[in-house]
């Protein structure tokens, strides 16, 4: 048996905006994750129902025949909730599989994989599921290891509702053919903030950061990303003292983050406001 692990991951700033050719800042989620293992002979497959067929068309996709393997797959991510779940399926499957490979060499199969999933993908959940470290990303350009640490006070809450992140994408699409200028100084705006949430890390400076993420949640409301129920989340953390708070990953439904102060509970006001389930930092 050879074992591949990757974690979750949590964009910071610059989603649906980087698929667009702005950056994007993301860090793991290091408390949540997908672990394989693979034997290279035929046998019993152990994996969650709602994650097998994508499976099958990842493995078609690599071109290894699943009738050849003995299969186990746990993953504590949320299908489609903006958490980077199934690039760190697709991470952690290369890994298995060819366990001798680089990052590099992982994180292009792992892109190639993410394209059955979202259709058009920047690469940025799965640079951060191989890496597992801060990441920087430019469309098209190799992704950029940050030194530093994800922010100590990051919350996660998760909403009911869940969307393709193909669909939301297609969404964004919509929009900056049907308001072109105004999305062009929307993009102009989110090269500024992800560009200023990288120095805001890398300086620890929480209460900068948190304004940034407020202002880039706009961004994606304007958009038409968000939903009441982001938007819930999003404002009775900010209501309880979060530095800042924003949708995370493609939207529609999945997850909401909010940065708080140490020490600061978020937990109960996120449950008050529908989290369906709360990742503490
Ligand atoms: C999804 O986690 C982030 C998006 O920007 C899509 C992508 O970058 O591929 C919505």
């Amino acid at each position: 048996m050879t074992t591949g692990r990757a974690p979750g991951k949590v964009i910071l700033a610059g989603e649906h905006f980087v698929v667009h050719g702005a950056p994007a800042l993301a860090v793991p989620l290091a408390s949540r994750g997908v672990e394989v293992e693979v034997e290279r002979a035929p046998g019993a497959w152990d994996v969650p129902a709602d994650v097998e067929q994508h499976l099958r068309r990842m493995l078609g996709q690599l071109e290894v025949d699943p009738q050849a393997l003995t299969l186990r797959l746990s993953t504590d991510l949320p299908v489609g909730a903006g958490l980077g779940g199934s690039a760190a399926v697709a991470v952690a499957l290369v890994r298995a599989l060819w366990p001798e490979a680089s990052d590099a060499e992982v994180c292009t199969r792992a892109h190639g994989l993410e394209r059955l999933a979202h259709g058009n993908p920047s690469g940025i959940d799965g640079a951060v599921a191989t890496f597992a470290r801060p990441v920087w990303l430019v469309r098209g350009e190799a992704p950029e290891v940050l030194d530093g640490a994800p922010p100590p006070g990051l919350w996660v809450a998760l909403s009911a509702e869940r969307t393709a992140t193909r669909d939301a994408i297609a969404r964004v699409a919509d929009f900056a053919s049907a308001r072109s200028a105004r999305f062009a100084a929307m993009l102009t705006e989110a090269r500024r903030l992800v560009t200023g949430s990288r120095a805001e890390l890398l300086a620890a400076d929480w209460g900068a950061l948190g304004a940034t993420m407020d202002r880039v949640h706009a961004l994606l409301v304007e958009v038409g990303v968000s939903t009441p129920a982001l938007d819930g989340l999003v404002n009775a953390a900010r209501g309880a003292g979060a530095l800042g708070a924003k949708l995370t990953g493609g939207g529609l439904g999945g997850a909401a983050i909010a940065l708080a102060p140490a020490g600061l509970d978020l937990g109960p006001a996120l449950r008050a406001a529908g989290a369906t389930e709360v990742i503490a930092p």
